[in-house]
């Protein structure tokens, strides 16, 4: 089965033609960072219309480099929540429309859904059950996977993302946007154990606390400036990445022991090497399998909207045209 897929929920426009879920002809990611870097964050109307602009090229470019005709796709799914709203609009307008055109069934998919899907494009052999953290800009969610199609949030960021998070350090260090590949860069060369960071107290087994972090980085770098003392941002991005991925690596491992299950990290931030690390180290010593995207699929990207969407179709999960897309909402009220 062929499936067409298109993401727009942030800044990258990206369509995918995948067969049977697991396999990826084409994947084509028109990414718009470049542009909002200018701004340090993503503008959501310039990224609504570069979406407009890019989606009809990046669609005929996938279909091309796959080598499928439109008459032979069996479905096409899309991103319709959560996200930037305009920017969801956009693929999600013109999947209605495309559809509409070629008469094929039009899938909606959530971007979480999406995000645990390039685990299946990764790791030929995962099927469900199993645990999953999905880390990206807008989300830190602890996940029991148990079907394709079906989900329970066993934990969530309170506040902050971590994403969103590394973002918001980075601006603070004087980093460029997206703030997550730079503190993971500047990381390397610091010290993690010069400038002790608080760990954040949350209430709930598997929820996620990073505000409170953000906020002690901010302090360190004032209190810094105004004593006239050298800020050292390597050994501050290093002491933060430390803790967001100490933070993050035991709650998957934690949520994979106590269910059994084997375990999967995914998301923007889930091709953080030092989270990726510390998640094997933890789940190799309490004997847990864990699955990752590669690195490509870890962003986001068609190719995991359309195996999401491959899922959701097999389980009858198909829109009308009057689809709407939403700016929240949540992974288990599909
Ligand atoms: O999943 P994604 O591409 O988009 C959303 O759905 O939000 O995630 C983007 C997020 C950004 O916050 C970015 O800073 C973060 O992923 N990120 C990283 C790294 N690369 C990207 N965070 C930590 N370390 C990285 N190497
Ligand atoms: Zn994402």
């Amino acid at each position: 089965m062929l499936i067409l897929g298109i993401e727009s929920s942030c800044d990258e426009t990206s369509v995918a033609v995948v067969r049977d879920g697991r396999i990826i002809l084409s994947n084509i990611v028109a990414t718009q960072i470049e542009e909002h870097r200018l701004y340090g964050g993503v503008v959501p109307e310039i990224a609504s219309r570069r979406h407009i602009e890019n989606i009809g090229p990046v669609t005929e470019e996938a279909l091309r480099r796959a080598d499928v005709r439109i008459q032979d796709l069996d479905a096409v799914a899309v991103t319709y929540a959560p996200g930037l709203i305009g920017a969801l609009l956009a693929g999600v307008s013109f999947a209605k429309g495309f559809c509409y055109a070629a008469e094929k069934p039009l899938v909606p998919v959530h971007h979480l859904r999406g995000h645990i899907a390039s685990l299946y494009l990764s790791n030929k052999e995962l099927k469900p059950p199993f645990v999953a953290l999905v880390v990206s800009g807008g989300h830190s969610h602890v996940i029991m996977v148990k079907g394709y199609t079906e989900f329970e949030i066993l934990g969530r960021a309170v506040d902050d993302a971590a994403g969103e998070a590394f973002d918001k350090v980075a601006r603070t260090l004087g980093l460029p946007y997206p703030g997550g590949p730079e503190i993971s860069k500047l990381a390397k060369d610091g010290d993690p154990d010069r400038y002790p960071l608080p760990t954040p107290h949350v209430t709930g087994q598997y929820n996620v606390s990073f505000s409170g972090l953000k906020t002690a980085v901010l302090n360190l770098v004032n209190s810094l400036r105004m004593k006239g003392e050298v800020i050292n941002t390597a050994d501050i991005a290093a002491a933060f990445e430390q803790k967001v991925t100490d933070i993050l690596a035991a709650r998957i491992a934690d949520a994979a022991a106590e269910y059994g299950l084997p375990a999967g990290l995914c998301g923007g931030v889930s091709v953080n090497g030092v989270l990726q690390e510390k998640c094997r180290k933890l789940c190799e010593k309490k004997g847990i399998e864990l699955y990752l995207p590669e690195r490509a699929l870890c962003g986001d990207n068609g190719a995991m909207i359309a195996s999401a969407g491959y899922y959701e179709y097999l389980s009858g999960n198909t829109a009308t045209i009057s689809l709407n897309a939403y700016a929240t909402l949540d992974i288990d009220m599909h």
